[in-house]
């Protein structure tokens, strides 16, 4: 209540900008800068740094001041009730160095065309790591040019000083929607006259949320910010992870926020660990450590994840507990390591275990902190590790770089498991955060490869399940909460079901398109009827038959132009959409040998978009255990942040680490 009100205030007294595609500084409503921006939530005690900017546009629709940027701004921060302080007393701190640089950028697509930037001179200070104790509501504002203002409101959350989940368990399917859920449970699990004879074990969770996933300056997310507003309560831009990106050309000394596992390692002094199917430094995994504007940095976001941030005081982590997935290429000594080295190496020397394969991953001690990178890049999917498993031997991805395959791979299930045995010795009493992603159901969503896509969806679903029944087992089910969640979505769904043999069969465009079977000719799944000659050996909760005649009609909501049989690819990863001959390399068209037998669907995406995109959807939230009941509803991507630390007792009235109730 009272912040809608005080709200409308603050809005009068802004400079009315209206939202555009292209912008100077995302959070940046006129020529002056707070970050974090006005509408940000604080936890009682985080840490983050306080960054301001004066703008000064040199030419284009903003030119001001002939370019020359206030320098004699001032800060001050005032309590709701209380007196108007200075950042430097607020905080008890010296004033920072003034800094300067320029940068340009596009006003809109007639600019970029005709490659007309708008040049910008800053002038700026950075405030680093500050935290506000007390919960409340707080004003800052920045003054500038004589009179100008840009005004801050900040909301510091309640206290939460309980610790009511020893561990917890964050499951991500990257890019996961409700309707891809429903698509694998269709192909997972036997339907008899429309009743399921077995469920997910997602279905089986006894609260349900959704969140949304909004970017601070942009309504379709990526999975950097996304992944960081759920591990930092503070939104941001995209691309940007731990940090709200600033205007400075550094990629690295952008405003920073604490992450979960970095205030859960300070204040409890907890076990934390992430495993991932995709790239270790790629965005989902690496945001719970990284603080950079660019998720690209993968070299340095792996030393920053050792090591810290060097470059900026910040807080002094020890490294993750455990640490799987793949992405090799950041750790064998080249180009893609940070100055070349080799951080297995540097790894091994901070004591931990390192683990190259699944064989040796599964003989892992659960004392020693562990490393285990299986592969180059992202680990092959589900339906090539575990179905059309001659396709492994076409990549060259080793971990050690070498020019061979990496054959002996484990999966999430095996990886998840292992990990929780690890950090469930070594957080001890202290307990442990674990976050394990399912990455693939986005990357092969992105290439409109629904067979991969789901198969890691339905890999996902086996890995909670057998992660609830090993937790059991340890005797920690009742104080883990378990959590799995989406990042963000794609407007995929299903519309039907395909004769795959009548599609086949037509030679026209048009013709095929009456293999489309809808509403009542939609069928019955075919996936989990046995085939003859056909035994994939994959268990219970998979399909018995990846390739029936009848398969489900499936599409997005926006797609690069392709060509659809509706039929698994067998040979390996689709690739929708490429450069043909006679054309520029980034004008693509639907992949000539995608498909063959298949129908043009013209797309809908810029024509240099080789794949498809995130979409705005809500992602579903699924939670058991302590505090499960306040997972329920619709709510914000950084609420899931505040419900988690809450739990975990992360809201602390001064800098002081916590005392365990247990
Ligand atoms: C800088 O601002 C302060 C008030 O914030 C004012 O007293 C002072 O005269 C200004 N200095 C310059 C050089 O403009
Ligand atoms: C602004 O100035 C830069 C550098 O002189 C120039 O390249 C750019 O085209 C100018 N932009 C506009 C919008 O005039
Ligand atoms: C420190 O900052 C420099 C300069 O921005 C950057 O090149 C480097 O990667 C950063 N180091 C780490 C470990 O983040
Ligand atoms: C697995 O890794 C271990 C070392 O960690 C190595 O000795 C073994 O040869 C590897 N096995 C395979 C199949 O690559
Ligand atoms: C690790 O912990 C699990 C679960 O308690 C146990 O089954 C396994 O034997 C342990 N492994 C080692 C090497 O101690
Ligand atoms: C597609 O683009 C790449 C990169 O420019 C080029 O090497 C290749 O020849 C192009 N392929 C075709 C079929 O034009
Ligand atoms: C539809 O897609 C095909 C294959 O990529 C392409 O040749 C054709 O130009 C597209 N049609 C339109 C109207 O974009």
């Amino acid at each position: 209540m009272g912040r809608i009100a005080s709200l409308a205030t603050l809005a009068a007294s802004l400079v009315v900008v209206v939202g555009q595609t292209y912008q100077r500084l995302g959070g940046c409503p006129s020529l002056g800068c707070v970050l974090p921006p006005d509408q940000s939530d604080f936890l009682p005690g985080q840490y983050f740094d306080l960054r301001v900017e004066v703008h000064a546009p040199v030419n284009g629709s903003e030119a001001f001041n002939s370019g020359k940027p206030d320098e004699n701004f001032s800060v001050t921060i005032t309590k709701e009730g209380g007196r108007k302080k200075s950042i430097a007393e607020f905080f008890r701190i010296k004033e920072p160095e003034l800094e300067k640089w320029d940068f340009h950028w596009y006003e809109d697509l007639f600019a970029e065309d005709a490659d007309t930037p708008s040049v910008v001179n800053v002038a700026a200070k950075a405030y680093r790591r500050l935290a506000i104790y007390e919960p409340g509501t707080y004003v800052v504002e920045l003054s500038y040019y004589g009179g100008q203002k840009t005004q801050a409101e900040w909301v510091v959350r309640p206290l939460a000083t309980k610790k009511k989940a020893k561990n917890v368990i964050l499951f991500i399917g990257d890019g996961m929607t409700t309707n891809m859920i429903t698509a694998a449970r269709l192909l997972g699990h036997k339907s008899i006259n429309g009743k399921y004879q077995s469920l997910l074990q997602l279905d089986k969770f006894p609260v349900l949320g959704h969140q949304m996933t909004h970017s601070l300056d942009s309504y379709i997310t990526d999975s950097a910010n996304s992944a960081s507003a759920l591990y930092s309560g503070h939104k941001s831009t995209v691309n940007a992870m731990g940090v709200y990106a600033d205007s400075s050309p550094d990629a690295f000394d952008d405003p920073k926020v604490e992450t979960i596992v970095e205030i859960l390692r300070r204040v409890w002094d907890s076990a934390w660990g992430a495993v991932s199917t995709a790239a270790i430094a790629d965005a989902t995994p690496i945001a719970l450590s990284g603080h950079s504007r660019s998720r690209y940095n993968y070299g340095s976001l792996v030393d920053q994840a050792l090591n810290s941030v060097t470059n900026y005081t910040w807080t002094n982590q020890k490294g993750p507990d455990v640490w799987f997935g793949g992405g090799a290429e950041q750790f064998y000594p080249g180009k893609d390591s940070y100055k070349g080295q080799d951080y297995y190496a540097q790894f091994a020397k901070a004591g931990y275990d390192i683990s190259l394969n699944k064989t040796s991953l599964l003989q892992l001690g659960n004392n020693s902190k562990a490393l285990g990178i299986f592969c180059k890049s992202h680990m092959p999917v589900w339906l090539d590790r575990n179905v059309y498993t001659e396709n492994l031997a076409a990549f060259s991805n080793d971990p050690l770089g070498k020019k061979a395959p990496a054959l002996d791979l484990p999966g999430l299930k095996e990886m998840t498991l292992k990990a929780v045995d690890i950090l469930h010795q070594r957080g001890g009493k202290k307990g442990f955060f674990l976050m394990s992603e399912g990455a693939s159901i986005d990357k092969q969503m992105h290439t409109l490869d629904y067979d991969r896509a789901l198969g890691d969806l339905l890999e996902l679903d086996d890995t909670v399940r057998a992660t609830i029944a090993h937790l059991k087992a340890l005797g920690e089910l009742e104080n883990t909460l378990v959590l799995v969640t989406a990042d963000h979505g794609h407007g995929f769904d299903v519309f039907g079901g395909v004769d795959t043999k009548y599609l086949s069969s037509q030679s026209t465009n048009r013709d095929k398109r009456r293999a489309v079977g809808v509403y009542q000719n939609s069928g019955l799944s075919q996936y989990t009827v046995p085939a003859k000659g056909v035994s994939y050996n994959t268990g219970a909760h998979f399909p018995v038959n990846w390739d029936p005649r009848y398969t489900l009609a499936q599409g997005f909501g926006a797609s690069p132009d392709h060509r659809e049989n509706f039929r698994v690819h067998k040979g390996g990863p689709r690739l929708p959409a490429t450069n043909i001959s006679g054309f520029e390399a980034d004008d693509l068209f639907a992949n000539p040998v995608d498909g063959q037998d298949g129908f043009i669907v013209n797309g809908t995406l810029p024509t240099d978009e080789p794949q498809g995109v995130h979409s705005l959807t809500d992602v579903p939230v699924f939670a058991m255990g302590p505090c499960a009941d306040t997972f329920g509803g619709v709510y914000g991507n950084v609420d899931v942040f505040y419900k988690i630390a809450s739990c975990l007792g992360l809201g602390r009235p001064d800098a002081k680490p916590g005392k365990l109730a247990w």
